[in-house]
């Protein structure tokens, strides 16, 4: 149901300084107005209780001869005045093609400014959506005659929280986003930075000791939950938030990392210089126009590119969405729609070909160092228009080889698993990382040992696909100008799918991973592939902002710490419990779950182990929602645990509902989904370190109903250190209303399926 309602009396009081919105229930409350410099301020309540305080809204512009008004530019940050004002209501139900649910309302109230600053003779539109779990805010720019070209030296969109909350942060970073979460208080985020930065990370580039990235857990003392992010950052740079905590006196960027550390720093804010240290939050209640920044408030800080500069834009426009989601439930920042609400709908009119998928592949072997993607150890470099593949001497370690990938296709077939992922299929693999080397690789040519269409016609004639990888090196004009041929290799051999990767500094050189130059590559790929039929996973992209509505072939990122990184000196038992409420805001998480053999050593030389039960691992298939999972683990090792490697057969991942059962960041997670197109449900738990104890009551269920429920769990003395590989698997007949009693172990889980008689 659509329905526009026009009623400014209704929804918009307006008093002398401050228009006010509700949500649809109430229970969010919207201030706007501009203060006595003619800054746009904005402020948030939740049942009352102040989310954003008073804070400012603006962008400050580089004065730069490729801006309309060169080096004469002037700031859209004071100096305005509410020219207009309109409000209208919004409520629909649409259907994503594939997701948690089937139906998602899109219900909210919608505050429109329009801004004129006469000095400049200029209007932007700051507009805001309020929903009953959160708001959001862009600005627009129209086109006219004094503002066509712009460059944008910083946004400065603040967030002024009302408390020295509790924040489940990463560092902010211009190139990666795969650290552990650190869980702090905000005020200790400074003393924090140091030792949670990922320093190891072939990309680093911090930039603030207060910088943080979205998406942002917060919990207030007062138990509200609060989360920072953004929605369709499109043609726009990645937002990160800058906090200005009792140190701060000026906002300020050092780079640190040592990735692309040629980015010119940008010059000092006349804004936000001389801030004085306060001690104590703004005091809740009218809207301020002090200047000074108190403790506790967020400034939008953006990704530049190798200018240094953090957008080139032309009218008209947009800025992505920003993002303010809320409740004293933490379930309700799971079950959350606000971001995929906020983007635009499909914009592709044939979606038949995308599909939920399962998948394994020659993967983790390579990972945790059993194998090798490249064939030959012969050369110190290579130049890829200049080697005989058939005459190099192969290395003997190289995985992508036809012996090997037909054992996982038969993997595949026999598991019902649809795609089978192989990584180190194509040339240029010897020297990929780490030095900026533009003709990495090409796409097309595989390795001597890897039979394309042999492979392929393997597959198929199993009911299996092939998945495809292309890793860029983050060469990103080398990959841009081989795509449509790699695409067109897919479409010849009958790939669907594709992962892509990011590995590394940025060529072109001295850009960084969340520019906007970025971003619209990211895009691109995604637009270039849906017109071949391609499904795309890219793998160290830009954190995902809801974009998979509009593009639903964007099927799956990395953007964060991934199983990966369990081979890698492990993650913490909590950080699958916090990437749902963070990471998972935007879109789904290739985050390849179900490792059994969790101590490596058990199979490899290497020492690093996964800190997760196998019943805690097969509960990530629920926990983590993504249409795209990965069965992670060899074929070997699951032969060992085929009873409990069955749940991972059994599990669907495309939803018509989801219900989260019960949730705390960083403790633990427990849902229920049904099933696509059947009524069979899947529930879900994750636990941290502490274990957990959960009762699920069936009250889902059909009535009448009777259900064949099992039950994988951590056997009593399970334990992801000591006793990893101990679960259970119970099985019984059950019915609406019954109660599961199930005790999760330390880093444990559990999952169960419940299939309709
Ligand atoms: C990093 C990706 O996250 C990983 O999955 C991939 O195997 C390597 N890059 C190589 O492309
Ligand atoms: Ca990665």
């Amino acid at each position: 149901m659509r329905h526009i309602l026009l009623s400014i009396a209704l929804l918009l009081s307006l008093s002398a300084t401050a228009a006010t919105v509700k949500s649809p229930n109430g229970n969010i409350v919207l201030s706007f107005s501009v203060d006595q410099q003619g800054r746009p301020l904005y402020s948030m309540t939740y049942k009352g209780k102040a989310v954003v305080n008073p804070s400012h809204l603006g962008l400050e512009l580089a004065k730069d001869k490729h801006a309309s008004k060169g080096l004469k530019e002037t700031d859209l940050m004071d100096g305005f005045q509410i020219k207009g004002e309109a409000t209208s209501e919004f409520d629909e139900t649409w259907q994503p093609v594939w997701g948690e649910t089937r139906d998602i309302r899109n219900h909210y109230n919608e505050y429109v400014a329009t801004l004129s600053q006469p000095s400049s003779q200029r209007e932007i539109i700051i507009r805001f959506r309020v929903y009953d779990d959160g708001i959001g805010f862009r600005y627009e720019f129209p086109q006219q005659k004094e503002l066509n070209y712009f460059l944008i030296q910083e946004e400065r969109s603040e967030f002024a929280m009302a408390g020295d909350h509790t924040a489940w942060w990463l560092p902010g970073d211009y190139d990666t986003q795969e650290q552990e979460t650190q869980e702090t208080k905000l005020s200790e985020i400074r003393g924090r930075m140091q030792e949670a930065v990922n320093w190891g990370n072939s990309s680093v580039a911090v930039f603030s000791p207060t910088g943080v990235q979205t998406s942002l857990q917060m919990k207030s003392q007062d138990g509200l939950y609060i989360n920072i992010h953004e929605a369709a950052c499109a043609d726009y740079a990645t937002m990160h938030l800058e906090l200005i905590d009792a140190e701060t006196t000026a906002l300020t960027t050092q780079l640190g990392g040592g990735s692309n550390a040629y980015t010119p720093n940008p010059k000092s804010s006349p804004y936000y210089s001389n801030l004085k240290p306060q001690t104590s939050a703004r005091p809740e209640g009218a809207l301020s126009s002090e200047r000074n920044l108190k403790p506790f408030t967020f400034v939008s800080h953006l990704t530049p590119d190798a200018t240094g500069l953090k957008g080139a834009m032309q009218t008209p426009c947009q800025t992505p969405w920003r993002t303010v989601m809320v409740s004293d439930d933490a379930r309700d920042m799971l079950s959350s729609n606000l971001i995929l609400n906020l983007n635009e709908p499909c914009a592709l009119d044939d979606v038949s070909w995308i599909h939920p998928t399962k998948y394994c592949g020659v993967w983790w072997e390579m990972i945790v160092g059993r194998g090798s993607w490249h064939y030959t150890n012969d050369f110190p470099s290579i130049k890829l228009d200049q080697i005989d593949w058939q005459k190099v001497k192969p290395n003997g370690t190289h995985k992508a080889n036809n012996e090997n990938v037909k054992r996982y296709i038969d993997f595949a077939a026999e598991n019902g698993l649809d795609e089978v992922l192989v990584e180190g299929w194509n040339v240029g693999w010897e020297d990929w990382a780490n030095m900026w080397k533009r003709d990495v690789f090409d796409f097309v040519t595989p390795y001597p040992d890897f039979d394309i269409k042999m492979l392929n016609d393997y597959a198929h004639s199993k009911g299996v696909k092939l998945l495809m990888h292309h890793e860029t090196s983050s060469s990103t004009q080398n990959y841009e100008r081989h795509m449509e041929k790699a695409f067109q290799l897919m479409n010849k051999y009958g790939y669907d799918a594709v992962k892509t990767g990011y590995v590394g500094d940025i060529i072109p050189r001295g850009d960084h991973h969340y520019s906007q130059s970025m971003n619209n590559h990211y895009l691109y790929v995604v637009k270039e592939a849906a017109k071949h039929h391609i499904m795309v996973n890219a793998h160290e992209a830009t954190r995902p902002t809801g974009l998979c509505r509009t593009y639903p072939n964007l099927v799956g990122n990395e953007s964060a710490r991934g199983t990966e990184y369990e081979a890698f000196g492990g993650s913490r038992p909590d950080h699958t419990c916090i990437l749902p409420f963070t990471r998972l805001q935007g879109g789904p998480m290739d985050y390849t779950p179900g490792i059994f053999v969790t101590k490596l050593s058990e199979w490899s030389d290497n020492p690093s182990w996964a800190r997760i039960t196998i019943a805690g691992s097969l509960a990530l298939y629920l926990t983590m929602y993504s249409p795209l999972q990965m069965a992670a683990d060899l074929p070997e090792n699951y032969a060992k645990f085929m009873d409990a490697f069955q749940f991972i057969k059994d599990v669907a991942c495309d939803w018509d509902e989801s219900i989260y059962l019960e949730a705390e960041p960083a403790d633990y997670i427990t849902v229920a989904r049904k099933a696509k197109g059947t009524d069979n449900w899947f529930i879900g738990g994750k636990c941290d370190e502490n274990g957990h104890k959960s009762i699920v009551r069936l009250d889902f269920l059909d009535k009448g109903r009777k259900y064949d429920c099992t039950i994988y769990a951590d056997a009593k003395d399970a334990h992801y250190e000591t006793n990893p590989q101990a679960y259970t698997i119970t099985r019984k007949v059950v019915k609406q209303g019954d109660v599961l009693k199930l005790t999760e172990a330390p880093g444990g889980g559990f999952a169960v399926s419940l299939i309709a008689r």
